[in-house]
């Protein structure tokens, strides 16, 4: 679909995964929006961005203010980009085995992982559609196949954005509008380093980001990487719950 879009848009792009997409996309002929909380990385980072050639402004943005996001989400429904990769995400842990999550950490993850991404997508899809022409690229997870004990809240947040990526992709083809649910393994980045559990097959953020590229280019339905790990993770998903269950535990997953 787009090849080699023009104007991109990377949500979260301070964080590891989207440092690194922002340094793949980065080329002459390309104009990048890059999003984040802190001004001076995201300072940082359209500097570099420049020095290989591009085009780089900064938005920076807490997703939880809802006035400036909703002011965002006009100006980006009007003008959207060719291809807009909604990375931003944020993971919780319960604070000791056997307890929850805290109910706050719960609603901020909510807010920032599926209300803002879904409330992006849709303005994001909206603008394209008028146009007839554009790429969204929704964060998923690995942890969307089956939710892991380690990390309750963040799975299903992953799973929403997942269900709801494959259905706005069926709803956006006929106007001429790509919609990709990406689902990494692990990534090497603060949030990766912070996850409790083990962490096989873990990819560097270039490697991924790379990956990512290549399949967007294709508008592919979903990326999911590492092999090994997608292929273990959906069969877990395949699973009676019990099963999956006793194997989580069996692995180190288990809470
Ligand atoms: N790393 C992995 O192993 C892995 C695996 C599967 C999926 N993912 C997904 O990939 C995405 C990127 O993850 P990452 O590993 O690169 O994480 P990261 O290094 O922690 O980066 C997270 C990014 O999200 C932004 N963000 C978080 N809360 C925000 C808020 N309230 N408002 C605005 N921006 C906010 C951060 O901005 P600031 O830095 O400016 O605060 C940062 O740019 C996430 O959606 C994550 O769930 C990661």
């Amino acid at each position: 679909m787009n090849g080699r879009p023009r104007r991109v848009l990377i949500t979260g792009a301070t964080g590891g995964i989207g440092r690194a997409l922002a340094l793949e996309y980065a080329a002459p002929g390309v104009a990048l929006d890059l999003q984040g909380r802190r001004e001076e990385e995201l300072a940082a980072l359209a500097a570099r961005c420049r020095e290989a050639g591009a085009q780089a402004r900064t938005h920076a943005l807490d997703l939880h203010d809802r006035t400036r996001l909703a002011a965002w989400l006009d100006e980006l429904a009007a003008d959207p980009p060719d291809l807009a990769i909604l990375n931003a995400g944020v993971n919780i842990a319960a604070p000791a085995p056997g307890e929850t999550e805290a109910a706050d950490d719960m609603d901020a993850l909510l807010e920032v992982n599926v209300r803002a991404a879904l409330a992006l997508a849709r303005a994001l899809a909206g603008g394209m559609r008028r146009r007839g022409a554009g790429q969204l690229a929704l964060m998923s997870s690995q942890a969307a196949w089956r939710g892991l004990p380690v990390t309750p809240s963040y799975s299903a947040s992953k799973a929403a954005v997942k269900a709801y990526g494959e259905a706005l992709r069926d709803v956006m083809a006929p106007a001429g509008v790509g919609v990709t649910v990406i689902m990494p393994g692990y990534v090497t980045s603060p949030m990766c380093a912070a996850m409790p559990g083990p962490k096989p097959f873990e990819w560097d953020a270039a490697r991924a980001a790379r990956r990512i590229r290549r399949g967007l280019a294709r508008n592919r339905a979903r990326i999911s990487f590492p092999f090994p790990l997608n292929l273990g993770c959906w069969l877990l998903g395949g699973l009676p719950p019990a099963w999956s269950g006793l194997l989580l535990r069996w692995l180190g997953y288990g809470r």
